[in-house]
């Protein structure tokens, strides 16, 4: 129904662990989280507009927008590059809304794609892996960032009390129960996330050298990354591989209860990110090494793409009084506010 009256909730995610493993075709484990963006509005318009409560200048898109990267002001390039991608027939005018911090490695970006897209299709009866993939590539053109698939499938696809094991070979979701008797906890470094979008192209770019000369890096054994010749491709390659066994074990010991154990493996997790994939600054080394040492602290690592952002931490409950304690949540909604 046009002029229909909705509201898009679309979460953010915390990856538990799997980090830089999604744009190779590895594995990863995120859960969409209670922290996420709301779009209220209408439907039934000839341009976007939103208003933000985080940005003074709203965004105005023009329904055959075809250069997203050039519209401003910059948080209106992510909603410009979903009406590129969604190409949909009638606009949109409402008012944003999120309680991601922004730019924290939340995914506040995945989550207003999500959103925005939702609220142009105005139905959450689609095809959202399919939706997800136009997000992915609306961020490609909106921000330059060649991210992989994990935030907006997190987003799209989140069930509530479950993380998300995702194969970015099959692009197979399989739910993973995440226990009660834990507590996922989201520190921020307070480091904002410079380097974050040249560092992240380059990263994929060695990762995909290594992938040229091994072949898939999911097929990958360890023996094979040794045998390359660039000490900074093996780095790279080395973190993937080992990386793609860490969530398989994350996921066998989780659901054995052995939280220890979980927690550990986050833990070599950010020593990898730190080591061979080298997105880790000393800043969010210092933090991990802070908050493993704290007892009743299982484990801690970087969560999002890098060069600053949060740290997330698996911990007994209550025993961080620092961060944002969070709930691994369901996916995307619509909900009509019309009578
Ligand atoms: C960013 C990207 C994701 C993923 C992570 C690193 O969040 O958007 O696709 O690559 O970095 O794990």
């Amino acid at each position: 129904m046009v002029n229909e009256q909705l509201r898009v909730w679309a979460p953010g995610r915390v990856n538990l662990i799997g980090g830089h493993s999604d744009y190779s075709g590895g594995l990863v484990l995120p859960m969409a989280i209670d922290l996420g963006t709301t779009i209220i509005g209408q439907r039934g318009h000839e341009r976007v507009v939103l208003v933000s409560r985080d940005d003074p200048e709203p965004a105005e898109v023009e329904l055959d927008e075809d250069n997203p990267a050039g519209v401003t002001p910059a948080w209106a390039r992510y909603v410009a590059g979903v009406v590129a991608e969604v190409a949909p027939t009638t606009g949109f005018i409402g008012q944003v809304s999120t309680t991601i911090p922004i730019g924290t490695g939340l995914s506040s970006s995945a989550a207003l794609e999500v959103a925005v897209a939702l609220a142009l299709v105005g139905d959450d009866r689609i095809d959202r892996p399919q939706l997800a993939l136009a997000c992915q590539r609306a961020e490609h053109r909106a921000a330059g960032v060649p991210c992989g698939i994990m935030d907006q499938f997190s987003s799209l696809l989140g069930v509530e009390g479950h993380a998300l094991l995702i194969d970015c070979t099959s692009l197979d979701v399989t739910p993973v129960p995440v226990p009660d008797d834990i507590a996922i906890v989201v520190v921020d470094s307070g480091q904002r996330r410079s380097l974050a979008t040249v560092g992240y192209a380059d990263r994929r770019a060695e990762v995909a050298r290594a992938a040229e000369l091994l072949g898939p890096l999911p097929s990958a054994s360890l023996s094979d990354v040794e045998s390359l010749d660039d000490g900074v491709l093996r780095k790279r390659a080395r973190h993937v591989v080992t990386e793609n066994q860490r969530v398989r074990d994350f996921v066998a010991v989780l659901a054995s209860g052995d939280v220890a154990t979980a927690g550990l493996l986050m833990t070599e997790s950010h020593a990898s990110l730190r080591d061979n994939q080298e997105v880790t600054t000393p800043a969010l080394d210092s933090l991990v090494d802070r908050l493993v040492a704290i007892p009743g602290v299982h484990g801690a690592r970087l969560t999002g793409g890098g060069w600053g952002g949060c740290v997330v931490a698996l911990t007994d409950p209550g025993v961080l009084d620092e961060g944002w304690t969070v709930r691994p949540s369901a996916g995307a909604s619509v909900e009509s506010l019309s009578a």
